[in-house]
């Protein structure tokens, strides 16, 4: 159906407009029935549907319908699939139709600066492109449905801390290569209904008021056409944040913003056009969805299923020493099941993505289902995290003596990570990191298995011969470790964030959370593996480390050129050959490494490509990924755009971001030129850096040698004290002014200079 709706909204009154502009309660926006404007419904997101019939709130206090419980983002995440989270998205959006959900508030996609943000376990990766990438997906599968989305939380909102209020201060570069681009690549790829823009500050202005966010960028630049909304309770001064891009807020205001909307509009502090533009845009996506209705599917038990599947294509299998896994269902009574997670898992999240879940599975549900019969034992008490109570340990030690294999089930409760603050350390309970060490004493076969929604510091690692990573897996969780644990399926996530061995080690630590008005991002670009990787640190698990069942060679690395500009694209294809007994799917990435040296600081290497490719036992697969522009690039400050410094790139096909197999090199030359104004103050190195201005620079530089050397030829003594290349060293950070100093010029003769120099380099 075409609508006009610059017509409808010229037919509403200046209260219509204005009241369109805030929701009728926690989660509807205003209907106006006069003119056949319904209202439509929105609910949390991101991992399943929080539809709250009663009572609304967004912390997850209230009930709401029972749901299917998806694996938070922390766990879809190190699938690396894109497939598979356009598949949850699309299942999202079949559940919304079937709920009368206009809108999912979905996804959550904010970089993991620290692992003890509160919602790292909704949030997808430390990674840009990875976000990004299954972020765009998620918006894909839910809109192809006819439901819309809404990316948060728009910008920089990286903690819970003071997350109302605080001010994220960040550099211009990290913002644009680290902080946006997963929201840049989520607006360009996946066109999402709606942007929720964020509770925090950005370097002093609040989000839900930043003309540059949410106009100049999100607008201008990347194109976004739906409508801007409020975190619930964001909003700070109504109109400056209408001015500034913000359109609709929620939850319902009482009525006082509506009135605040009016009153400017009256008094001329606020432009009708601005408002009428805010009313258009929420009008085209609620009638989007009221206009394109199609049948819902909520079958509760097949989205279960599907969720189980989901959650088994991302565990991560981060150790498995002398193939302790897998497991043999033949010799169950050989091992010993351990912990209380393994009856009651840790599957979510707490706050407003909190799901009531329809169904969980636990790994002893799950084994009952397939008919093994397992030997349990609780080991600790979930709500305790001091050893205090020695029983349940003792009881569980003695077994374990007798035992061949030892599983122990262990993670974070659910107090210990939430939207609404953050976690304090990055340690286990105390009673589950002594429980594992102590059976370690008496077994040499332990696998852990992990609940945990960010990670957790493990001083035990290296006693245990295998670990599986679970994250929070979703309703499916037990049916997922039942079936990768015994080998019926074979695990193929890998992390999509890095283990630091402590917390101290992550580049945010000296930052983290800030002094509550502000959180200074000191640590620049440099966040995860990009911090680790540059100062060639240890880690206990890297980015994009993930083991399987079986082994993957990688051989054929080509580029499709040798040198390229960075207007065309580099095509780079290698062969994947699965050489172990087992079908299984590996997660290739690419990352690109500079190697010539730059004036700014740039990462050791970065993710640029990735690509999860399913292998039968000897199978082998070309995989081929393309690299444009943006994968050299970095943001220029100066120029305001992004530039690849012309020079060298290592291009590496990688199992991990510490597991390099392959690599090859190419030039990639730039076609802009960075900008510059010369003046007294522009150092000699940055005119000898300038395309065409060295044979300018040429003369003057001899002159400053001269003036610096005295003017004669140098003697023997004297170039053994002070050699050649040290002289150009000193002269290439002498400002041009010194020639007056050095080269024996007048100031005149500088300025004339200066003159002639821009005048040749057409600055
Ligand atoms: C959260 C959002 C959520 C909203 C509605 C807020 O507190 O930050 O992610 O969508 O509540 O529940």
């Amino acid at each position: 159906m075409k609508r006009n709706f610059k017509e409808l909204v010229g037919k509403m009154t200046l209260e219509e407009k204005a009241g369109l502009c805030s929701g009728l309660d926690f989660w509807h926006t205003k209907p106006v029935s006069r003119l056949g404007v319904p209202s439509v419904m929105v609910s949390d997101g991101p991992s399943g549907l929080r539809k709250q019939d009663m009572a609304g709130d967004h912390l997850g206090v209230n009930d709401s319908i029972k749901a299917v419980c998806f694996p938070s983002g922390c766990l879809t995440a190190c699938s690396f699939d894109a497939d598979l989270m356009r598949n949850v998205g699309e299942i999202l959006g079949d559940e919304c139709q079937a709920e009368d959900v206009a809108v999912i508030l979905g996804p959550a996609i904010n970089i993991k600066r620290s692992p003890l943000c509160g919602r790292n376990f909704e949030y997808l990766s430390e990674d840009p492109l990875l976000a990004g990438t299954l972020g765009a997906a998620y918006v894909k599968g839910v809109q192809s449905k006819n439901i819309g989305t809404s990316v948060k939380h728009f910008a920089a909102n990286n903690q819970e801390f003071r997350r109302l209020s605080c001010s994220s201060n960040i550099d211009e570069r990290a913002l644009r290569e680290i902080y946006l681009p997963a929201f840049e690549e989520t607006v360009k790829e996946g066109n999402p209904d709606t942007i929720m823009a964020s509770y925090n500050r950005v370097n002093g202005v609040f989000a839900v008021e930043s003309k540059w966010l949410l106009t100049d960028l999100l607008r201008k630049e990347w194109g976004f056409k739906g409508f801007v909304v409020s975190d619930w309770g964001a909003v700070n001064e109504r109109v400056a944040g209408l001015k500034a891009g913000l359109d609709l807020e929620m939850p319902a205001s009482g009525g006082d913003t509506d009135k605040q909307i009016v009153q400017a509009v009256k008094s001329g502090k606020l432009s009708e056009s601005v408002l009428d533009k805010a009313v258009e845009r929420i009008l085209r996506i609620v009638f989007k969805f009221t206009d394109s209705r199609q049948e819902g599917n909520f079958d509760k038990k097949a989205h279960q299923a599907a969720a189980a599947k989901i959650a088994q294509e991302s565990m991560v299998l981060l150790k498995n020493d002398s193939n302790l896994l897998p497991l043999s269902k033949k010799k169950a009574d050989d091992i010993l099941f351990v912990g209380a997670f393994a009856k009651t898992p840790r599957y979510e999240g707490g706050g407003s993505s909190h799901i009531n879940a329809w169904k969980v599975d636990s790994f002893l549900d799950a084994a009952k289902e397939a008919g093994v019969s397992v030997k349990w034992l609780a080991g600790y008490d979930i709500n305790e995290s001091k050893a205090k109570d020695k029983a349940l340990l003792q009881e569980a030690v003695e077994a374990a003596k007798n035992a061949k294999v030892v599983v122990i089930f262990a993670g974070l409760p659910d107090c210990y990570e939430s939207e609404g603050y953050d976690r304090e350390h990055m340690k286990m309970p105390q009673n589950q990191d002594v429980l594992i060490d102590e059976i370690a004493k008496v077994q040499k076969n332990v696998a852990v298995v992990l609940h945990n929604g960010s990670p957790v510091e493990m001083p035990w690692a290296n006693k245990v011969k295998a670990i599986l990573e679970s994250y929070l897996a979703g309703g499916g969780v037990g049916t997922a470790q039942f079936n990768l644990l015994f080998g019926d399926a074979n695990p193929s996530g890998k992390l999509a964030e890095t283990f630091p061995l402590k917390l101290e080690d992550n580049p945010s630590y000296l930052n983290f959370p800030g002094n509550g008005n502000d959180v200074n991002y000191a640590e620049g670009i440099f966040v995860g593996y990009r911090y680790y990787d540059k100062k060639n640190m240890q880690v206990l698990f890297p980015f994009g480390h993930g083991l399987s069942y079986t082994k993957f060679e990688y051989s054929d690395l080509k580029l499709s050129a040798k040198k390229i500009t960075d207007a065309e694209t580099l095509e780079v294809s290698l062969k994947v050959t699965n050489v172990g007994r087992r079908e299984g799917k590996e997660i290739v990435q690419i990352y690109v490494a500079p190697k010539t040296p730059f004036r700014e600081v740039r990462a050791a290497k970065e993710l640029k490509a990735f690509s999860k490719v399913s292998l039968k036992p000897g199978e082998t697969k070309t995989v081929k990924m393309t690299l444009a522009k943006r994968a050299f690039a970095m943001w220029s400050v100066a120029l305001g755009d992004w530039f690849v410094p012309s020079g060298e790139y290592e291009i590496l096909a990688a199992a991990s971001s510490r597991d390099i197999r392959l690599s090859q090199k190419v030039n990639v030359f730039s076609t802009q030129r960075l900008p510059l104004k010369v003046g007294p103050n522009t150092v000699f190195e940055e005119l000898m850096e300038l395309e065409g201005a060295y044979e300018v620079a040429k003369p003057i530089i001899a002159a400053a040698t001269k003036g610096m050397t005295g003017g004669s030829d140098r003697g023997e003594s004297s170039k053994a004290a002070v050699s050649d290349e040290m002289i150009l060293g000193m002269i290439k950070s002498m400002p041009l002014r010194s020639l007056r100093s050095f080269g024996s010029m007048s100031e005149a003769d500088v300025e004339k200079l200066i003159e002639h120099i821009n005048k040749k380099l057409g600055c």
